[in-house]
């Protein structure tokens, strides 16, 4: 199926006749094979009797001789459809498959978001990207970590045209108040000793305005350039952005990168609610500490806080 969508993905039409003659198949197969795109990948096609058949929505698919020919920092797998490529990797390391790796998908049919959310993730049309690294010696600031992944994704969306994006803590990617990105990281082993890291990202790429399930403000790298987006493009560069940043928090820490952070941190000065389930902390963004912790001006008073189940607000009157 997926040879028949990569002879669709341009939009364009295409008669079912030139479509069974390029797959050595009948005519009546490539129909059958559409329907099951449709039924089985939420896609869908226009069928116009005399000029064949066309994507709705144009697709860029992943291509993985191209990513793997493209990426010299780790090797990189693109699987069709997946529950999510965090568990993915998982299950690769659980196996004996050795970090660094990155599996991606086309589509994941369980996306896991941070505080147990469940990431929309349609067919061809987002990136679900999962990086295993293996960090020796313990895990000191998992913090920094994320927040340091958060500002690779960052300079990548930037270093394909999307500007103005700024990072709520711990590690949302936004655009005008908008997210565009997000961040889950798991740990495989003991953090206190070597273990392995899966940094899993979501980036809303040729999203559509209409997809459905999401409960919060979000924009795509589409929406902000105004064109269908080379997903294969931009995984090379969120490939290169986190080779370079992980390598520095690596030998040099966190601390190394907490200006550059703060000088791309969305709430800077802003008036915030802090929760944790239902207890909640209102304060003043001071900035983020050399771990990475958030700091918060509470009632006067400095007060620092870390964790992955936190969540921040904006104050109505901020
Ligand atoms: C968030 O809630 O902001 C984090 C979203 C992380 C989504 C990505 S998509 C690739 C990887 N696989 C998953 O199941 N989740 C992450």
């Amino acid at each position: 199926m997926l040879q028949l969508l990569r002879l669709l993905q341009d939009g364009q039409f295409h008669s079912g006749e030139a479509l069974g003659a390029e797959l050595g198949v009948s005519r009546a197969a490539v129909w059958k094979q559409l329907q099951s795109l449709e039924a089985e990948r939420g896609l869908r096609f226009h069928k116009v009797r005399g000029r064949g058949y066309r994507l709705e929505m144009p697709l860029v698919l992943l291509d993985e001789a191209s990513l793997a020919a493209g990426c010299q920092h780790w090797p990189i797998s693109v699987v069709e459809v997946v529950d999510s490529t965090n568990a993915e990797v998982l299950r690769r390391l659980q196996a004996g498959q050795s970090a660094p790796m990155v599996v991606t998908a086309e589509q994941q049919t369980a996306g896991r978001g941070r505080r147990g959310r469940q990431w929309v993730s349609p067919f061809g049309q987002n990136l679900y990207y999962s990086l295993a690294i293996r960090i020796e010696g313990g895990l000191r600031q998992l913090e920094g970590l994320s927040l340091v992944v958060g500002l690779a994704l960052a300079k990548a969306l930037q270093q394909v045209g999307v500007q103005q994006t700024a990072l709520k803590w711990p590690n949302d990617v936004l655009v005008e108040g908008a997210k565009i990105a997000g961040i889950l990281v798991e740990i495989a082993g003991d953090p206190a000793d070597a273990c392995d890291v899966v940094i899993g990202i979501g980036v809303n790429v040729n999203m559509p305005a209409e997809a459905e399930g999401i409960d919060q403000a979000w924009t795509s790298v589409s929406a902000q350039l105004g064109c269908l987006v080379d997903r294969n493009a931009l995984a090379l560069k969120l490939g290169d952005n986190l080779a370079h940043y992980l390598e520095r928090y690596l030998q040099q820490g966190f601390s190394s990168l907490l200006d550059e952070w703060q000088d791309n941190h969305a709430w800077q000065g802003r008036s915030v609610r802090l929760s944790a389930g239902d207890r909640h902390v209102d304060g003043r963004v001071l900035g983020v500490n050399a771990s990475g912790a958030l700091r918060l001006e509470v009632d006067g008073v400095e007060q620092q806080f870390s964790g992955g189940e936190l969540s921040l607000r904006l104050r109505d009157d901020s």
